[in-house]
């Protein structure tokens, strides 16, 4: 009889679905439990105490960072209020106005079905503790019983924000949006500003209302920061991706969807020529926002031979070119692309990136800015957080040898996509040349 040996395609076929497996994590906002509300988190012998614990796992004091200094509170759903919300809902022609709008609502506050809300919730709470830890009715008892695990947590339904893909998942559900909530040209033509992220970055400035030391990663998981960033970067491609392959997202009336696209190849003065080659792309044709693929090129080179970062390439360069109309087949590259991220995925799940691979994909941003690849606005801005990223990573394992002059830099290269409408490809490549300066040895 023959034994069966698992081919690479069966692996490949098992690999896959793994990840659709994790992936299908219910988000906190599909979860059918109850919402109880923040009132709930916030005493002070919980997370509400405004100094930190010494004695402590956690912080203790994570409803007092939320309330005072993240915009999920202070602004995600008071912003819905003010005059520029009442605008947009009115150029929407909304039937009421955007604080209760469920369009609006889905994203700047958690928005649970009525019947899932617990008599303490308050609408006007905003992205909220449940917003991203799921809804608190399975787990808020059982979290505090004495000996209770974080793996017993998550069975009682908290979400898992302290793994990567899930985490990314959860703040791009808002920042980019998905299948169930989306901003849509139409929603940005009518006032909603365009959306930026980068899983690193956004983490750092949200505040953080955690430290992830060993004693998190004993409780928790090994925590590598240029994993998530990395992992960010694959999910946030997808999700653009996900877009054009969807027939109800990907179209606007007789149009394509123009969010996938690169907002500045439309929007940017006439007298400021500033098309140059690059990958697939040609002149007078809108681009898709490549920005993040931009990112993956270095990450796929220290991650997969050089057979697969060919592939990778030739496949953004035929989705370019078949979205520039000059033939080929883009959704068929979209999709070969989607699949080659979930592996892409898979792999860095378990991808330790050493000081030599942060550095080479370091050099390798800052080489293909000079090279003229981050013409576009949202590439230079997308690799000036990834730049920040690395160099970041970088200093805090020591490998980094000038940390001030590479700060000051830095900064510099921020300055020049500070404002998208003051943006010039030549300064930002100019004080990229300067960064470079700083990081050689
Ligand atoms: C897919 C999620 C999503 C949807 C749907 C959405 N928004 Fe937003 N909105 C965001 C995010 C995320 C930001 C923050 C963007 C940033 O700063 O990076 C934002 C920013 C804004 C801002 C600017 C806030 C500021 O601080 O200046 C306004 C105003 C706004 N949204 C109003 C609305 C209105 C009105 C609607 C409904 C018509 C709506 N949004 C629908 C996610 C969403
Ligand atoms: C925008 C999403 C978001 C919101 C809103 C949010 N958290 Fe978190 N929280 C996270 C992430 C991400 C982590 C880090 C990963 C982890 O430890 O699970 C975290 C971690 C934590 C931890 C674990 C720290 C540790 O050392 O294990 C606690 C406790 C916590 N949050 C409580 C709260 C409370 C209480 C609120 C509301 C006042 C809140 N969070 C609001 C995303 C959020
Ligand atoms: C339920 C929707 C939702 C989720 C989930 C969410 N956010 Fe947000 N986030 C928003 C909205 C809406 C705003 C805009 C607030 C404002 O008006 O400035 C925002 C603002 C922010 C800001 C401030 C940006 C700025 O322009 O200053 C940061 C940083 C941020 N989010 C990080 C994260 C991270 C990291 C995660 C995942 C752990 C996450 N968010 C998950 C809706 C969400
Ligand atoms: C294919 C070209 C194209 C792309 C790509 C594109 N837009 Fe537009 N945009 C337009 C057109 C055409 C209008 C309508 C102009 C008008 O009403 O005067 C418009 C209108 C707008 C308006 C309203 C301007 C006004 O005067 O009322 C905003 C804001 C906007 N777009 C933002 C964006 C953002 C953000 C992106 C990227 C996510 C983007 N656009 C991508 C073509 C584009």
């Amino acid at each position: 009889m023959r034994t069966v040996i698992p081919s690479p395609a069966w692996l490949l076929f098992a690999l896959l679905f793994l990840a659709r497996d994790l992936l299908a994590q219910p988000l906190p906002y599909e979860s059918k439990a109850t919402t109880l509300g923040v009132v709930n988190c916030a005493n002070s012998l919980c997370h509400g105490s405004v100094t930190t614990w010494k004695g402590s796992n956690i912080l203790q004091s994570e409803y007092v960072t939320w309330s005072r200094v993240d915009k999920h509170a202070s602004k995600a759903y008071p912003v819905l209020l003010n005059e520029r919300s009442q605008r947009i809902a009115k150029n929407l022609g909304l039937a009421q106005p955007a604080h209760q709008t469920k369009l609006c609502l889905d994203c700047h506050t958690h928005n649970p079905a009525l019947g899932q809300r617990g008599e303490r919730f308050k609408i006007s709470d905003g992205v909220s503790c449940e917003a991203c830890h799921g809804p608190a009715e399975g787990w808020i008892k059982s979290h505090v019983a004495p000996g209770a695990t974080h793996a017993d947590n998550l069975k009682a339904g908290l979400y898992p924000t302290s793994e990567p893909v899930a985490m990314a998942k959860l703040c791009l559900s808002c920042h980019f949006g998905n299948k169930d909530k989306f901003v849509t040209h139409k929603l940005m033509g009518a006032g909603h500003p365009r959306m930026s992220f980068e899983l690193d970055t956004f983490s750092q400035t949200e505040p953080p209302h955690f430290v992830i030391d060993e004693d998190w990663q004993k409780r928790k998981r090994r925590w590598d920061g240029v994993r998530v960033w990395a992992i960010g970067q694959a999910l946030a491609a997808q999700e653009l991706i996900d877009v054009l392959l969807d027939p109800k997202r990907s179209r606007d009336g007789l149009f394509p969807e123009l969010v996938v696209f690169d907002c500045h190849a439309c929007h940017h003065p006439m007298s400021d020529v500033r098309w140059t080659p690059r990958q697939g792309t040609r002149p007078g044709a809108i681009r898709l926002n490549d920005a993040n693929l931009l990112m993956l090129r270095q990450i796929v080179r220290r991650t997969f031979p050089d057979g697969d970062e060919k592939n990778f390439n030739d496949l953004v360069s035929t989705m370019h070119k078949a979205v520039a109309g000059e033939g080929g087949d883009a959704l068929d590259a979209a999709r070969k692309l989607r699949v080659g991220l979930d592996l892409t995925i898979e792999k860095l799940r378990t991808r330790d990136f050493t000081a030599a691979d942060l550095r080479a994909m370091l050099e390798g941003l800052i080489d293909d800015g000079l090279a003229g690849q981050y013409t576009d606005y949202a590439g230079a801005e997308q690799a000036t957080m990834a730049i920040g990223s690395v160099l970041n990573f970088l200093a805090k394992r020591g490998e980094l040898p000038a940390v001030r002059e590479a700060n000051a830099a830095l900064d510099r290269v921020h300055e020049t996509v500070r404002d998208d409408e003051k943006y010039r490809p030549e300064r930002f490549r100019a004080a990229l040349a300067d960064l470079r300066k700083t990081v050689r040895r």
